[in-house]
């Protein structure tokens, strides 16, 4: 029964966005969110996500000069940096290498790297995280990633190459939207906005249960917890936050 109405309200949902659906089966939609909708979208959701975000982003970071190398420098990587929400969280002098998928962002990403003048920008690199090949194995001291883990194409495929491209000791930070209970409404809502949300948001998946990933990648040690962060009418309010040592 649960199944059945999930089906319906998907179809119901479709039939609504059937000019996105139709655009995408011409091949169109999917260039244009890239290139204009979804950065369009980030610089717009992106102030009340980053205000309800801001007090878990400032406790999660707190002790990443922990990780500071035995050089006395933090070389710290971002996977799907974005407009670069999260650089003010990061402590001053730090190395940032920069990547993304999308190249659409320079705009937001300029204007924040002006305003936090404080990091040094090392690079900026065009590349998934499943495959950071540019980057040398156990070259970092931390691996950020912030509401990526829901869009990448393989979530232990990413886990790997961070556990690569980390020193022993190294951390990976993560922030992530994630799936509810399964029994509860809110997982309900998800599985029906599945599609549709996919394919608006390019590729975000509502339904991940990221943090069974995070458990059996092979870190030394895992500091996790489940949040909630409310953004009303949407379906993304369970959250993961914490972080994992190599
Ligand atoms: C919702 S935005 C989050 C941006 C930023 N991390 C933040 O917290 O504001 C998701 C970002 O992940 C990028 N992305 C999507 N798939 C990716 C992949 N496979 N590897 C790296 N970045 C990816 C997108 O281009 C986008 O910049």
């Amino acid at each position: 029964m649960a199944e059945l109405s999930i089906l319906l309200l998907c179809a119901c949902l479709a039939v609504l966005a059937m000019p996105i659906y139709l655009l995408s089966f011409l091949g169109i939609w999917e260039h244009f969110c890239e290139k204009f909708f979804f950065p369009y979208i980030l610089e717009k959701i992106c102030e009340t996500h980053d205000r309800k975000s801001k007090p878990h982003k400032q406790e999660l970071f707190r002790n990443l000069p922990n990780f500071t190398g035995a050089s006395g420098e933090l070389r710290l990587l971002e996977i799907g940096t974005g407009l670069g929400a999260n650089f003010q969280f990061y402590p001053a002098g730090c190395k940032v290498t920069c990547t993304d998928v999308n190249l659409n962002f320079q705009r937001g990403l300029l204007r924040n790297m002006g305003k936090n003048q404080h990091l040094h920008y090392e690079h900026f690199l065009v590349a998934a995280g499943e495959d950071l090949h540019q980057v040398p194995s156990s070259s970092l001291d931390a691996v950020i990633c912030t509401f990526v883990l829901c869009t990448v194409r393989s979530v232990d495929e990413t886990l790997k190459e961070v556990l690569r491209v980390l020193r022993p000791g190294g951390a990976f930070y993560f922030l992530e939207h994630v799936a509810a209970d399964p029994s509860s409404w809110k997982y309900f809502w998800q599985q029906v906005c599945f599609p549709t949300w996919k394919l608006i948001f390019c590729g975000c998946c509502l339904t991940r249960e990221i943090w069974k990933n995070l458990e059996q990648a092979k870190f030394s040690e895992l500091k996790l917890k489940h949040i909630s962060i409310a953004l009303p009418w949407t379906p993304i309010q369970p959250h993961i936050v914490g972080y994992a040592v190599k």
